[in-house]
């Protein structure tokens, strides 16, 4: 947790288990801002070109990608995390991400954070959720418990990365919310 908490802007890292383009979790990440407190802002991290975590390359140094994300978790308030649902877990690509952020000692405990997830199908992924919030509460990062957020039918519920759905829009904006206070509370 940083010492003291930006004056201006509330500053959000957003990173996406999802590499393709056309990703949900991508979209529902870049649909954010517009849904958010007015003095937050969110800053997207594209993990696409983060190798696989390999410990021989991190002995001949930490590849730049994974730098950067150290310098902008660093720099971050808080970490959302948004990560689909493979096979009853949470991605790989997510997974590979909190595996390369865990070698920088001291990064993520106490860091305020939290997850969202959506599927196509109807239940949100909330397994995928399961399994990356035992990764980041075992990292003692501080993770928000509730609202949790898993949205089924994702989908139908995002266009040209707005979401278009109401009652989708109250909830992501009451979590953002919940997110925030979250943030200011643990750093009083
Ligand atoms: C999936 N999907 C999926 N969905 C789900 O609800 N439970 C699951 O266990 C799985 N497993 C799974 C495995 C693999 C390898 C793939 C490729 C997909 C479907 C998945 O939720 C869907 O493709 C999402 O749209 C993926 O997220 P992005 O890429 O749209 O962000």
């Amino acid at each position: 947790m940083s010492d003291t908490i930006n004056t201006t802007k509330l500053r959000m890292l957003a990173v996406a288990g999802s590499l393709r383009q056309a990703s949900l979790h991508r979209a529902l990440l870049r649909s954010l801002q517009e849904l958010a407190p007015s003095d937050v802002e969110i800053v997207m991290f594209d993990l696409k070109g983060m190798p696989i975590y390999d410990g021989d390359v991190e002995v001949q140094g930490m590849p730049d990608i994974v730098q950067a994300f150290h310098q902008e978790i660093e720099a971050a308030d808080g970490v959302i995390w948004a990560t689909p649902e493979y096979n009853g877990a949470m991605s790989g690509v997510i997974k590979n991400a909190v595996d390369w952020a865990s070698r920088k000692k001291g990064l993520l405990a106490k860091k305020p954070t939290t997850v969202i997830s959506g599927s196509p199908g109807s239940l949100g992924a909330t397994k995928g959720q399961e399994s990356l919030r035992a990764s980041l509460n075992h990292l003692g990062m501080y993770v928000l418990a509730r609202p949790s957020l898993a949205i089924p039918q994702l989908d139908k519920k995002l266009r040209d990365d707005h979401i278009i759905d109401e009652s989708t829009q109250k909830f992501v904006r009451d979590w953002l919310q919940s997110f925030q206070d979250w943030i200011v509370q643990l750093n009083k």
